[in-house]
């Protein structure tokens, strides 16, 4: 059984539907990540997943509970996280202040685990008093995956969280990505940079047009001579 999974989801921002019939999912502590062209509604199947999208048909369920109706917000206090694709930090208020407003749900003492995103990305605790809008890409997007740890979620989803970094940036996120993972969260993650994802994924799905295209380990889909001609690249 799937800690999280997203089944079956139908559904779009309005009349027409951007997601047919299409299943992501992760199991505890794993890392599932889902490639597929510019528009095929990747982001969107993340939003549904996380309840930022009414879906026509399909559910989600956590741990085996069905959330397909909760708020982003209950899905939150449940041990969802969500770094969505654009706009994942403040970029006006401090790199501390962006990960105090990741705890906001929080009522205890979230020190410790302020302090343990400081020891993933030890260059967050020296910008910890510069605004997060100063920093560079790779370095935004550390204080967006920090943000999101800051509820000690049990599962964490990313939108593309190497995006217009550079290749040693992303060596070096995937590295944190996978310490995060093996620290028991499961990890539901979208990847342009296709080949380098599916080799630290458990999981793979491809998605073209709102479907699920392929689905397999990681390794299979490397493997996969149709995947690689048509979406990594021959
Ligand atoms: N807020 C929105 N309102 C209406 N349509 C949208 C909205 N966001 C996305 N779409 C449409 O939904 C489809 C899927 O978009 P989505 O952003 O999910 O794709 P994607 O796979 O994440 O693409 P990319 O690789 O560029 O991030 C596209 O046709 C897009 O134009
Ligand atoms: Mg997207």
């Amino acid at each position: 059984m799937s800690f999280l999974i997203g089944e079956n989801m139908t559904g779009g921002y309005g009349a027409a539907d951007i997601l047919h019939d299409c299943t992501l999912a992760v199991d505890l502590g794993q890392i599932a990540v889902i490639v597929g062209p510019n528009g095929a509604g990747k982001s969107t199947a993340m939003k549904a997943v996380f309840g930022m999208l009414n879906l026509r048909g399909g559910q989600v369920r956590l741990d085996g509970q069905n959330i397909t109706t909760l708020s982003p917000q209950d899905r939150v206090a449940k041990g969802m996280g969500f770094v969505p694709q654009t706009n994942n930090i403040f970029t006006s208020l401090t790199v501390e202040e962006n990960l105090e407003m990741g705890a906001f749900i929080r009522r205890d003492d979230f020190s410790s685990t302020m302090e343990q995103v400081y020891e993933l990305f030890p260059i967050l605790r020296e910008k910890r008093r510069q605004p997060a809008g100063e920093l560079s890409g790779g370095q935004r997007q550390q204080v967006a995956v920090g943000r999101a740890l800051m509820t000690k979620p049990k599962v964490l989803m990313l939108d593309e969280p190497t995006a217009g970094v550079s290749p040693i940036v992303m060596d070096e996120l995937f590295d944190r990505i996978i310490e995060v993972a093996r620290t028991g969260i499961s990890i539901l993650m979208v990847e342009q940079n296709a080949r380098q994802a599916l080799e630290i994924a458990d999981k793979g799905y491809v998605l073209v047009q709102g479907r699920n295209r392929f689905t397999d380990t990681g390794q299979a889909l490397l493997a996969d001579p149709e995947v690689r001609r048509s979406f990594l690249g021959g």
